[in-house]
């Protein structure tokens, strides 16, 4: 059985969470290899913006205002996208939010939507997009952006690193069940990128502004570009990867989660009284 799609170039992809960062990032890199982009954000202006600058440059490109928590919005995108005939190649689940929060800080409507969109958005999107491709019987690939938290969660990602591990396992549980198929289902899990999340993630404990510019400021200067990220999972889909790390904490990370699973733990404390003493 072939692994991955070998290369994009007039595939159709469908990218989720379009209108910035990774996914964003990712549609300009698939563009750039010619491929045919479907796209969808819950913020529809900034992802018409996004679009008309990707037809500018010669794409061929569609695109619905989508809140991927919806499996009815998400429904009508896979119908508008596919018609009564079509299939897509490739779906990349980058829609995301984060909560910035220790457990004892995260509210239960928090939870709500960090587990919404992260982990039952793409569940609402691979159930919209998957029985055609499955049909077609031509194989394809999925690529899940997770994140290095779902190799270790520290407490201040207690929620969003929750649903960063589920949808790894989401992502195992599909590579098995499709495997037949000839359909790759990867997981890409990048440490910190350099992308606006922060300035929508909902950020609580006692000092939230000075907790938000400290992260941000954080993601700015580990310089790891969205554009990285993006080329590391048309490289996923194209090769059929099943996890693929980006970026250094996340290499880092995987490897003692593999060696040492019962002391990650212990490893964010450490790194915690290091940071407190510096
Ligand atoms: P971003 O905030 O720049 O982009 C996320 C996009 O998802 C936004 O355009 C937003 O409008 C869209 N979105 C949010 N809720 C949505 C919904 N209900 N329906 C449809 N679209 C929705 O963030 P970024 O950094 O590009 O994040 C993309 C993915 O990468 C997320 O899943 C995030 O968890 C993951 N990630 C990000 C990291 C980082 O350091 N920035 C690190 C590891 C993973």
């Amino acid at each position: 059985m072939r692994r991955g799609l070998g290369s994009v170039k007039g595939r159709l992809a469908v990218v989720t969470g379009a209108a910035s960062g990774i996914g964003r990032a990712t549609a300009r890199e698939l563009a750039g290899r010619g491929a045919e982009l479907a796209l969808c954000d819950v913020d529809g202006e900034r992802l018409e913006r996004v679009c008309h600058e990707l037809m500018a440059r010669g794409a061929l490109v569609t695109f619905r205002k989508t809140d991927v928590t919806r499996p009815e919005e998400v429904e009508r995108f896979a119908a508008a996208t596919l018609g009564s005939a079509r299939a897509p190649d490739l779906v990349v689940n980058a829609a995301g939010v984060l909560v910035l929060a220790s457990f004892r800080h995260t509210t239960p409507d928090d939870w709500n939507h960090v587990i919404d969109v992260n982990l039952k958005g793409p569940v609402h999107v691979c159930r919209a997009f998957l029985p055609s491709m499955i049909a077609r019987g031509a194989g394809g690939a999925v690529v899940n952006v997770a994140s290095a938290s779902a190799f270790g969660t520290q407490s201040e990602l207690a929620a969003y690193g929750s649903t960063k591990h589920a949808l790894f396992g989401l992502t195992q549980a599909l590579a098995d069940e499709l495997a037949e198929q000839g359909i790759s289902v990867s997981a890409v899990c990048p440490g910190f990128v350099d992308t606006p999340i922060l300035e929508r993630a909902r950020v609580r404990g006692d000092d939230p502004d000075t907790a938000r510019h400290a992260a941000a400021a954080l993601l700015r200067r580990r310089r790891l570009s969205p554009e990285r990220v993006a080329e590391r999972i048309v490289h996923a889909a194209e090769r059929g990867i099943a996890v693929v790390p980006v970026g250094v904490e996340a290499r880092a990370l995987w490897l003692w989660s593999r060696l040492a699973p019962g002391r990650v733990p212990a490893l964010f404390t450490a790194l915690r009284r290091l940071r407190s003493r510096t």
